[in-house]
C-alpha cells in the first residue's frame, strides 16, 4: 500500500511515545520507508535504538549532527518526504510549529517540508481545552495541516477526558488516506458485505462462509479514495473500516430494506455480500425439539436485491459479484445480463486461495460493454483497488 513512500515519523515527549512503535510497525508493514525524528524529551520516554532497529534507518535526534549535516540533514529529509506524521505531538511542539519556532531537528524539518503534515496530539485534558492550544490547532488546520484528534479516556496524569493519543490503527489509516489520491471524492458508494442469517428458531439459522473480507476491503479502499461509503454488513467478526457508515443487518430481508431505502443516495452499489437465496417458510418462536429421525425444513425464495436494483428506472452504477464453482464466465455473464448490471466480479469459490473466508482472491471482471479483464491471485485489498479503478474508468458519474 505504501511502497515507494517515504514517511517521516516525528516523536515528541509524551507518555504515549511508546505507541509510536506500533505506528512505525504498521507503516513499515505497509511498505513505507520510515525515517524517525525524536525530540530530546521523547528520548526520556523511549530509546532511539528501538526505532532505529524497527525502521532500519538511523534515527535523527540532533539538528547539529556532523554526519547528517554533510547534506544539510533537516533539509534533505524534508525534501524527500511524501508525508510527515507527528505522533504523539505535545502542546509545546504544536505551539512551536504554529508560531514558526524551529529550534530543533523536528520543528526545523516540519518547517522546511512541502509534504502533507499529519499531527496526532496527546496531552492533558486541560491543556487540550486551553484556548492557546485551541488557537494553535485552528491556525494549523487553516494552513492545511491534518489532525487525528485525541480520544477520551483516563490520562496518564490521572485526569479523565480528551487528550489520549488516538489508536495507532486510526493514525495509520489517516496516514494512508493522506497519501491516497481522492479520485472518488463527491461519490457515495454503498457496499454490501458478509453473509446473511436466516433464522430457523431462536438458536439456529441458515448461513454461509462469507467472512466479509472482500466487502470490507472494498469499503476501506473507497473511503480512502474519498468516497462517502455506506457499508451494509451481515454478521462478521471484522472491525469497521475507518470513515465508513456501517449499517449492521442480519437477514436478507433486512439487507434488502436498508439497500432499497438508501440506494437513492448512491452513485454506485457494489454487492459483495453472500445473500441467502432461501429462508425457512416459518421461524419457530421456540427452540425446535429433537424428535423424529428426520426433519424437513421448508424454504422459500428470498427477494433478489441486486435484480431489484437493476430493475429501478433510475439506478446507480451496479456491480454484482458471482460466486461460482464451475463455468465462471458463462454463469457470471448470465447474471450480468439478467440482473441488468454494469459490471460483475466472478470469483471461483471452489479454490482454497480464493472466494470465501481467505485473505486473497482471483477474479474475472465482466462488463456490460467492454472486454473481460482477468485478475490473477492477489490480496482482497489489491483486488478492491482494481475493481474501483475499473468502476471509475467504466464511467461512474
Ligand atoms: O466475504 P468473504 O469471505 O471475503 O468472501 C467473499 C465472497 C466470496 C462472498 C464474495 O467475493 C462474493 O462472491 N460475493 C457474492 C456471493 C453471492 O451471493 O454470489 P451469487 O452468485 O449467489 O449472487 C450474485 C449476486 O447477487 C451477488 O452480488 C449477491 O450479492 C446478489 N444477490 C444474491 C442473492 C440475493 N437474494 N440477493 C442478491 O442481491
Amino acid at each position: 500500500m505504501l511502497h515507494n513512500k517515504r514517511v517521516i515519523l516525528g516523536i515528541t515527549g509524551g507518555i504515549a511515545a511508546y505507541k509510536a512503535v506500533e505506528i512505525l510497525r504498521l507503516l513499515t508493514k505497509a511498505g513505507a520507508d520510515v525515517h524517525v525524528i525524536m525530540t530530546r524529551s521523547a528520548q526520556e520516554f523511549i530509546a532511539p535504538l528501538t526505532f532505529q532497529t524497527l525502521s532500519a534507518n538511523p534515527v535523527h535526534t540532533e539538528l547539529f549532527n556532523l554526519i547528517a549535516e554533510r547534506e544539510i540533514g533537516h533539509i534533505s529529509l524534508a525534501d524527500k518526504a511524501d508525508l510527515f506524521v507527528i505522533a504523539p505531538a505535545t502542546a509545546s511542539s504544536i505551539g512551536k510549529i504554529a508560531n514558526g519556532i524551529a529550534d530543533d531537528m523536528l520543528t526545523t524539518t516540519v518547517m522546511a517540508t512541502r509534504a502533507p503534515v499529519l499531527i496526532a496530539p496527546a496531552m492533558n485534558v486541560n491543556m487540550f481545552t486551553n484556548p492557546i492550544y485551541r488557537n494553535n490547532e485552528k491556525k494549523l488546520r487553516r494552513l492545511g495541516y491534518l489532525f487525528v484528534p485525541p480520544v477520551k479516556g483516563s490520562l496518564a496524569c490521572g485526569w479523565e477526558g480528551e487528550g489520549k493519543l488516538a489508536d495507532p490503527e486510526t493514525i495509520f489509516e489517516a496516514a494512508v488516506s493522506a497519501l491516497t489520491i481522492k479520485d472518488l471524492a463527491g461519490r457515495t458508494i454503498m457496499v454490501t458485505a458478509g453473509p446473511t442469517r436466516e433464522e430457523i428458531d431462536p438458536v439456529r439459522y441458515i448461513s454461509n462462509h462469507s467472512s466479509g473480507k472482500m466487502g470490507y476491503a472494498l469499503a476501506r479502499s473507497a473511503a480512502r479514495r474519498g468516497a462517502r461509503v455506506i457499508l451494509v454488513s451481515g454478521p462478521v467478526n471484522l472491525p469497521p473500516p475507518h470513515g465508513v457508515e456501517l449499517v449492521g443487518v442480519t437477514s436478507a430481508e433486512e439487507m434488502r430494506r436498508v439497500v432499497m431505502a438508501r440506494v437513492g443516495e448512491c452513485s454506485a452499489v457494489i454487492k459483495a455480500a453472500a445473500v441467502a437465496d432461501y429462508r425457512p417458510v416459518e421461524r419457530s418462536g421456540s427452540k425446535v425439539k429433537k424428535q423424529a429421525r428426520e426433519l424437513t425444513l421448508q424454504l422459500t425464495r428470498n427477494a433478489d436485491i441486486l435484480a431489484e436494483l437493476g430493475a429501478l428506472e433510475q439506478r446507480p452504477f451496479l456491480v454484482g459479484f458471482a460466486a461460482e464453482t464451475d463455468n465462471l464466465e458463462s454463469h457470471a455473464t448470465t447474471k450480468l445480463r439478467e440482473k441488468n448490471l454494469d459490471m460483475i466480479v466472478a470469483n471461483d469459490v471452489s479454490q482454497s486461495d480464493a472466494g470465501f473466508n481467505v485473505e486473497t482472491n482471483r477474479a474475472l471482471l465482466l462488463f456490460r460493454d467492454s472486454p473481460m479483464v482477468e485478475c490473477p491471485l492477489m490480496s482482497k485489498g489489491e483486488l478492491a483497488t482494481v475493481i474501483l479503478d475499473h468502476i471509475l474508468s467504466a464511467g461512474l458519474s
